[in-house]
């Protein structure tokens, strides 16, 4: 039974969470793809979970450019897909515009593991931006009009617990669990 973790990661949130998956995973033969170093190919697994982080509404273009290649080999066995992001509240709108539809119809499971905004990871503007949002959401306290509604991000493990049964339920379904 051979799963592969497809992910990027910019200041190591979403490495976080798929290290965590692969722990749940521990009784599967789990191979992880860092798009940043190196490319695996789904045709050569029985399952398959993706994801990644949001700049700018966005996933990185070499996830995007992955899931436009191999959509086909993707469609074809079980497939799990996740995002980490600041606001959570922009979840489902980020799912349309980072994922094909039918990727999402035929996913298992489609799910955010939360996000968190650590400006200590990250440089230059970056660095800059994940400071101006995090004050941004503390003095949220500050506007009695509920101007703002947001909360600090974090990671969700229970949604990675989620990914991690699921996967399981949809290998046994296939014969391979
Ligand atoms: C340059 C930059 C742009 C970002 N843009 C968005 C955004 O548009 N929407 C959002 O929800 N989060 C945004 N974030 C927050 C990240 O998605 C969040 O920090 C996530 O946990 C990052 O995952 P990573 O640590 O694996 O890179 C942005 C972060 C940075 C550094």
């Amino acid at each position: 039974m051979r799963i592969l973790i497809v992910y990027q990661s910019h200041t190591g949130t979403v490495r976080t969470c798929v290290e965590q998956l692969s722990r749940e995973l521990s009784r599967l033969d789990v191979d992880l793809c860092d798009l940043d170093e190196r490319v695996l190919l789904p045709a050569d697994y029985d399952a398959v979970i993706l994801g990644g982080y949001i700049h700018a509404d966005r996933l990185p273009k070499e996830m995007t450019r992955y899931i436009k290649a191999f959509s086909e080999d993707m469609l074809k066995r079980p497939l799990g897909l996740f995002l980490c992001c600041g606001y959570l509240d922009n979840y489902e709108d980020y799912v349309r515009k980072n994922f094909p539809a039918e990727l999402v119809d035929h996913a298992f499971l489609t799910i955010p593991f939360g996000g968190e905004l650590k400006p200590e990871k990250a440089r230059g503007m970056d660095r800059l931006l994940l400071r101006i949002i995090r004050s941004t959401i503390q003095n949220a306290a500050d506007h009695n009009e509920h101007e703002y509604t947001r909360v600090m991000p974090e990671i969700l493990p229970e949604n990675i617990n989620r990914m991690a049964s699921m996967l399981k339920g949809a290998l046994q379904s296939i014969g391979r669990g």
